[in-house]
C-alpha cells in the first residue's frame, strides 16, 4: 500500500467505520485510479498463514510482488493472515504478525482486509496464559480499522466486508456466524442502496461451498466451524439486491460456483496446503485476479510460483 493510499485508507475507512459505529451511515467513495466506472480489476488473496519457518517469508514477498505486477485497482484480503493466533498467546504470535505485515505493507494498491479465525489472538489460549479481553484488538490495530466489518463504494460497486467468526468454545472452538449486530448493520447498509447496485461480499468462512458435496458426498454435514451456519438468513437479506460476487477463504481450495446471478469464489490459499509440499485438492499456492464488468465476473487463479519446503 502506498503512503498516500494508506493515509487515505486510515482516514476514510477508519473514520467511516468509527462513525458507522455511532450511527452515521456515510460511506467513503474511494478515488481509485485506472479503470472506468463499472469496470474494476481486483486481486483477492486469502489464507496466508504467515510464520517464519520453511523460508515462508520469501513466499510472501513473491506473492506480494506477483500481485503488484498485476496492477489491480484494489486488493481484498480474505483472512487467516497469521498462523494459530486463536489458541496462542500474544507473545507467541508477535513474530508471525511481523512476517505478515511485511507482505501487507508491500501491497501497493489500497487493501481491504476481512478477518479470519487465525487472526483472533488469544481467544482460547492453550498454553495457560489468560484469554484476551478482545481477541480482535491486535488485528484491528494492525489493519488500522475501528471495526472488523465495514462497507465501501468504488467505481460503481458496493463492497461489504464481513466478520464471519464467532468464538464458541466447546468441541469446535468457534463457528462461522454473522452476529445479530452485524445482521442489523447489514440491513441498514443494504437499505441505503439502489436495488441494481452491484454488490461484492468478502467473508473468510464460506457462505456457500460445494467442497463437502464433492469431497465427502452430498449427505455429509460440514462442521459448524467450516461454513457460515446462518448463511440462509444472510443471503435472504440480499434477495432484493444485486449480489454479483461473494469472495471466500478458509478452505484453501479454488472453487467457483454460480447460484442465480451470484458467483461464489473460494479463493485457494497463499500458503496452499498450509505450506506443505503438494497440492490441496488440485490447488497450489496462489491468489485470485478478478475483473468485474457491470455484472459480469471474470476469474483467474494465479499460482505465484512458490514450491513449498515444509518437511
Ligand atoms: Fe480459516
Amino acid at each position: 500500500m502506498t503512503k498516500l493510499s494508506r493515509r487515505f485508507f486510515l482516514q476514510t475507512i477508519g473514520a467511516a467505520v468509527a462513525s458507522t459505529v455511532v450511527g452515521c451511515t456515510s460511506k467513503p467513495i474511494l478515488p481509485v485510479q485506472g479503470s472506468a466506472k463499472r469496470h474494476i480489476r481486483l486481486a483477492f488473496y486469502t489464507d496466508i498463514h504467515a510464520r517464519k519457518e520453511w523460508d515462508t517469508p520469501e513466499a510472501l514477498a513473491m506473492a506480494a510482488a506477483s500481485i503488484n505486477a498485476q496492477h489491480p485497482d484494489i486488493v481484498l484480503g480474505g483472512g487467516d493472515y497469521i498462523t494459530d493466533g486463536f489458541q496462542s498467546s500474544v507473545a507467541t504470535v508477535a513474530h508471525r504478525w511481523d512476517a505478515y505485515m511485511k507482505m501487507h505493507n508491500n501491497i501497493q494498491a489500497t487493501l481491504f482486509p476481512a478477518i479470519g479465525n487465525h487472526d483472533l489472538v488469544a481467544a482460547l489460549p492453550e498454553d495457560g496464559t489468560p484469554a484476551a479481553e478482545d481477541p480482535r484488538a491486535i488485528y484491528l490495530q494492525k489493519m488500522g480499522l475501528a471495526r472488523t466489518y465495514y462497507a465501501f463504494d468504488t467505481l460503481g460497486y458496493h463492497f461489504i466486508v464481513l466478520d464471519s467468526v464467532e468464538v464458541t468454545g466447546g468441541k469446535y472452538k468457534y463457528r462461522g456466524f454473522i452476529s445479530p449486530a452485524q445482521m442489523e448493520w447489514l440491513k441498514q447498509d443494504l437499505a441505503a442502496l439502489k436495488s441494481d447496485t452491484p454488490i461484492v461480499v468478502i467473508t473468510h468462512v464460506p457462505l456457500v461451498t460445494a467442497f463437502y458435496n464433492v469431497t465427502q458426498g452430498v449427505e455429509f454435514k460440514p462442521r459448524p466451524n467450516r461454513v457460515i451456519v446462518n448463511n440462509k438468513e444472510v443471503l435472504e437479506l440480499f434477495s432484493q439486491h444485486n449480489l454479483i460476487l461473494v469472495l471466500q477463504g478458509h478452505l484453501h481450495v479454488k472453487e467457483r460456483y454460480q447460484w442465480g446471478n451470484t458467483t461464489f469464489i473460494t479463493g485457494g490459499a497463499v500458503c496452499g496446503k498450509w505450506w506443505r509440499r503438494g497440492n490441496w485438492y488440485k490447488t497450489k499456492p496462489g491468489y485470485n485476479l478478478i475483473t468485474l464488468n457491470d455484472n459480469h465476473v471474470e476469474w483467474e487463479y494465479v499460482e505465484y510460483g512458490w514450491q513449498p519446503r515444509r518437511p
